[in-house]
């Protein structure tokens, strides 16, 4: 995780530095630091535990902010606690090289212990601090430029990196080099400046036109020259391929809310438009997917389809199995990444492995795909961001074209995967022959209808901050859904766990009498996800048990319901859908109890502690 971004070109470098930092704080925020070389005042290093503007404020106690060179970092604790001295830039013995990563140097240790034998000293704990050093003895000992001795130390070092070092010698020079931790480099007009980061977001007011460095590859960046970029592990130069980025400004600034994350909430019925338009066409009947018509035999074929996500996604995987088995018929496990990738799974070449991922950067995601390639199966990747280390390495995918995430807490990218695994499962029930004509046009058209009735829904928004203030300080809570609906309780609950750190769980309805209901007493609230179709009658039953245990009832129903505005004690009412859609909205008011209550107990929303949006560690 962490974020890393850079400036080398003809600007004052801090803003672009500062702003860019800012941007990337989702990936990490428990210390930030920056270099800044200045021709006449040497390269100054500034950094600090706590956030970005912690960082901003030692700049401001009177520390020079003048350069046109340097870099910023801003960082998510792996190796060594967040403190001063832990954070980042890291410099080498000789102050001559300094560095900022993102990722993990798994041989850390051994690389330390040779480097502490020929008599290197290291002030922090970081695996980081080893790494420059390691740079700095192999340029010593083989008397190399740093483009060089970066290439030998990386193909010693075992883990996963995106670095950028600069070196006090050579001022005039970053050097940059990926595996498996993204980089992007902004290109300005005619080489006069560079941009570096880990996503494009820091450099986009800049320059729309970016390379993506590939997994293996350094990228030597000089002021006014072209750009170098070479693979790591030999010495063949690549040609890089200059992407013309879609993202603007306004996508990634707060627009007037808040919080990123309620913008985010707010943003569903757009991007939920954004994730079908042009795919479903649904007075014609048509499901349009170039990723799905192109591999259309694969998927028909497929004994069994294996989703592979962690976090938010996997609730969304979880959704799609009920999506995948209810409407096209065909088998389906969901993962988490983290442990497929280590359990030796039996995958076959007729397997289809769907990953999901809204950065399309996690690392056990990223490693669960590489795994199930290795083995024949065919992959398909789901992500949001464009151009992302998953959306590369799948076989074919589709975007969700969500718009950038900020907010930690996944909301917009969690509706629009499901919108898009709702398409993929139609699309395949139909070809399959499992759905008559006109279920399919009426699934059709009601998925249509789903961003107005989103809309709609938004409207709760002061009866739930209403439901928060009677709620906010529970110290557990339970979610219960059955049916398509249980993965939305385990989302409910990861929401409010994620940004208020009020211990929830979510729990498949009918499973409560197997353990959580031993914890309800009057004091413990309960959300319940009632909704008409599936098995609401069964759901009324759990909440009839819930009740005679004295536990505060709050249910979603479908608009309309009495039966359950009778038991409970407060109801939430969603329009009525087909209940294969019912994850759509019944998702909403959990999004934004879960803000209410985190806003209410003045936690940090967008940055909850411990958390990254993106994580590149395994
Ligand atoms: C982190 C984020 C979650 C996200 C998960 C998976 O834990 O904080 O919001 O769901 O990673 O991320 P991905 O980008 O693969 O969907």
């Amino acid at each position: 995780m962490c974020g890393i971004t850079g400036y080398i070109g003809y600007r004052n470098a801090y803003p672009i530095i500062i702003k860019g930092l800012q941007r990337l704080e989702y990936r990490g925020y428990d210390s930030a630091g920056i270099l800044l070389y200045n021709d006449n005042e040497d390269a100054l290093i500034s950094k600090t535990k706590g956030k970005v503007s912690d960082l901003e404020e030692l700049m401001n106690s009177g520390i020079s902010k003048e350069g046109n060179i340097g870099f910023g970092h801003t960082r998510w604790a792996t190796h060594g606690v967040p403190n001063d001295v832990n954070s980042h830039p890291h410099t080498s013995n000789s102050g001559n090289l300094v560095i900022i990563h993102n990722g993990i140097i798994e041989n850390y240790d051994s690389i330390k212990k040779e480097l502490t034998k020929r008599g290197y000293t290291f002030k922090s704990d970081t695996d980081t601090e080893v790494l420059i050093n390691l740079i700095e003895e192999v340029k010593k000992t083989n008397n190399c430029k740093l483009g060089k001795a970066i290439q030998i130390a990386l193909n010693e070092v075992i883990g996963a990196y995106a670095i950028t070092v600069f070196d006090k010698e050579k001022p005039d020079e970053l050097v940059v080099a990926r595996l498996g931790s993204p980089i992007a480099i902004g290109i300005g007009k005619e080489n006069k400046e560079f941009f570096i980061a880990s996503d494009a977001s820091p450099f986009i007011e800049y320059t729309k036109n970016a390379i993506y460095l590939e997994d293996g590859e350094m990228a030597i960046i000089r002021k006014d020259k072209e750009i170098e970029i070479r693979k790591i592990n030999d010495d063949s130069i690549i040609t890089p391929e200059i992407q013309q980025l879609k993202m603007n400004l306004e996508q990634i600034e707060k627009g007037g809310y808040d919080h990123f994350m309620l913008k985010e909430i707010y943003e569903q019925p757009h991007a939920i438009t954004d994730t079908y338009r042009g795919r479903l066409i649904a007075n014609k009947g048509i499901i349009r997917m170039a990723g799905i018509d192109d591999n259309m035999e694969k998927f028909l074929n497929a004994d069994r389809i294996i989703i592979v996500a962690c976090g938010t996604s996997w609730h969304a995987g979880l959704v799609a199995e009920y999506l995948f088995e209810d409407l096209a018929r065909i088998p389906v496990e969901v993962e988490y990444a983290s442990e497929f990738r280590y359990r030796n799974p039996i995958i076959n070449d007729n397997d289809v492995v769907i990953a999901i991922s809204q950065s399309g950067e996690t690392a056990d995601t990223l490693a669960a795909i590489k795994l199930a390639k290795e083995k024949g199966a065919f992959v398909f990747g789901i992500c949001n961001v464009v151009g992302s280390s998953i959306a590369r390495e799948a076989h074919a995918g589709a975007y969700t074209h969500a718009g950038p995430e900020i907010g930690v807490a996944s909301t917009k990218a969690f509706t629009t995967q499901i919108t898009l695994l709702s398409l993929i499962a139609l699309k395949l029930g139909k070809k399959k022959g499992n759905l008559s004509n006109a279920k399919y046009h009426n699934y059709l058209q009601e998925l249509e209808l789903i961003p107005k009735k989103v809309e709609s829904l938004l409207a709760i928004d002061e009866k739930v901050k209403h439901i928060a203030s009677v709620y906010k300080d529970a110290t557990n809570c339970l979610y219960l859904g059955r049916g398509f609906n249980f993965p939305v309780a385990l989302e409910g609950a990861l929401k409010l766990k994620e940004i208020s750190y009020i211990h929830a769980e979510g729990y498949p309805a009918a499973e409560m009498k197997h353990g959580p209901i031993a914890l309800i007493d009057e004091n413990m609230p309960i959300f319940v996800i009632a909704t008409n179709k599936g098995h609401y009658e069964k759901v009324v039953s759990n909440i009839q048990e819930i009740k005679a245990r004295k536990g505060k009832i709050i249910a979603i129903v479908t608009e309309g319901d009495t039966t359950v505005k009778e038991i409970a004690d407060h109801i939430i009412e969603i329009p009525d859908t087909e209940e294969a859609f019912t994850p759509l909205l019944t998702t909403i008011p959990f999004q934004l109890l879960s803000y209410h209550i985190a806003v209410m107990l003045n936690r940090n929303v967008d940055q909850p502690r411990n958390l990254a949006k993106a994580v590149t560690v395994e």
